[in-house]
């Protein structure tokens, strides 16, 4: 079903959680939220969940609407049919793994035979058949995870949230578990909404994602909408863009790296008051492998050796560093305190502003590093 947000805010005391938020998710959609930690995408979900009650704001299922500040309209949580699934997986230890997912059907008083089928089809669906009878504490971290989320869809919500759900989990498992929660949602055609702060868990798991900061959406669109064209700096940042550099505007296309003489040539740009190019490590080659864009010169700072790659810090005139990928196929040839001729293709480059200008300036932090988060 789908869901709807209008004009949502959310204060603790004088702490603003969100920020007038519309959203709107569409049937069968999935949306993740993404955002650093505390820019209020727990807050946003326990609003839409009954958790929380609003400042203001108006949110809608389908038909049925769950709030309306106005009309004084708050339907409370276990009437909203929302399945819901958190970092801490919340199973009953105690119980088997058929008791965990059959409990909230016992609530509803489903009968018997129809719960069964219910929650073995469930269980089915999230590869857990064969574990029905084992106690839920002798699973691992990922089974436990696949029986709360079970739990939930054996509800058969009009609508999921999930919020952190593999953030517990070892690399690998969380890894596993994205592609089969992709799966589920795909199959059950389930409108959710996911909340994360791992940039590659949004990119394989939404439709679309809203990009978040101070409690309010900055950026919302599909995954490689957003990764290919962040609005701000900031975003770009966030999404693992590795060079950030600041930059001065020259003209339409040239703008100048901050206190240097370097010039690049740059695809046009919108003049904003701070401006960043942003560029990624990937994008950078080395001189001799390729022709036109922008000729730099640049002295090796470090080289970080990971086997199959190689990170080069290196600094430019002026001092700014930027992170350079070298592969086996092409190495960079130099080590620390030597130069290295690089070249940066024009379209390699976005010159963004620092921030999207909707956002509130006091406490925007800025980015303070000149270039390079290496790793
Ligand atoms: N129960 C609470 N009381 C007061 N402030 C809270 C409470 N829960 C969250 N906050 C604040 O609201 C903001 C958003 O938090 P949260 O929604 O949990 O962020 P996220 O999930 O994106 O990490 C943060 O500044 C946080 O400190
Ligand atoms: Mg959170």
């Amino acid at each position: 079903m789908q869901i709807t947000v209008e004009g949502l805010t959310l204060q603790y005391g004088d702490n603003v959680a969100v920020r007038d938020m519309d959203l709107t998710i569409g049937e069968g959609e999935s949306v993740v939220l993404l955002g650093q930690s505390g820019c209020g995408k727990t807050s946003t979900m326990r609003c839409i969940a009954g958790l929380e009650t609003p400042t203001t704001g108006r949110i809608t299922v389908g038909e049925r609407v769950l709030f309306d500040a106005a009309k004084g309209i708050n339907r409370p949580s276990h009437r909203r049919n929302i399945g819901m699934v958190f970092q801490s997986y919340a199973i009953w230890p105690h119980m088997t793994v058929f008791e965990n997912v059959a409990f909230p059907l016992t609530m509803q008083r489903t009968g018997k035979a129809d719960a069964r089928r219910r929650v073995m089809e469930t269980l089915e669906l999230v590869g857990l058949a064969e574990f029905a009878d084992r106690g839920a504490s002798k699973l691992s971290g990922g089974q436990m995870q696949r029986v709360a989320l079970a739990r939930s869809v054996v509800m058969q919500p009009s609508i999921m949230l999930l919020d952190e759900p593999l953030s517990n989990l070892d690399a690998r498992l969380r890894h596993r578990l994205r592609g089969d929660l992709r799966e589920l949602q795909q199959q059950l055609g389930l409108t959710s909404v996911y909340v994360t702060h791992d940039q590659e868990e949004a990119l394989a798991l939404a439709d679309r994602i809203a990009m978040m900061q101070h409690g309010r959406i900055v950026q919302i669109g599909a995954p490689d909408e957003i990764y290919n064209r962040p609005r701000s700096a900031s975003i770009a940042d966030f999404l693992g863009v590795g060079n950030i550099i600041e930059v001065e505007p020259v003209d339409a296309t040239h703008v100048r790296v901050a206190g240097s003489e370097l010039t690049l040539q740059v695809p046009a740009y919108e003049r904003a008051p701070e401006l960043r190019a942003c560029i990624r490590g990937e994008d950078i080659l080395v001189a001799e492998d390729a022709t036109g864009g922008n000729e730099i010169t640049a002295t090796v700072v470090t080289r970080e050796f990971l086997g199959a790659s190689a990170i080069y810090r290196v600094e430019l005139p002026g001092g700014a560093q930027l992170e350079v990928y070298g592969s086996k196929h092409r190495p960079l040839h130099a080590g620390a305190g030597q130069e290295v001729r690089l070249r940066i293709a024009v379209d390699a480059i976005q010159v963004l502003p620092l921030d999207v200008d909707d956002s509130p300036r006091a406490d925007v932090p800025t980015i303070a590093h000149q270039a390079v988060s290496v790793g």
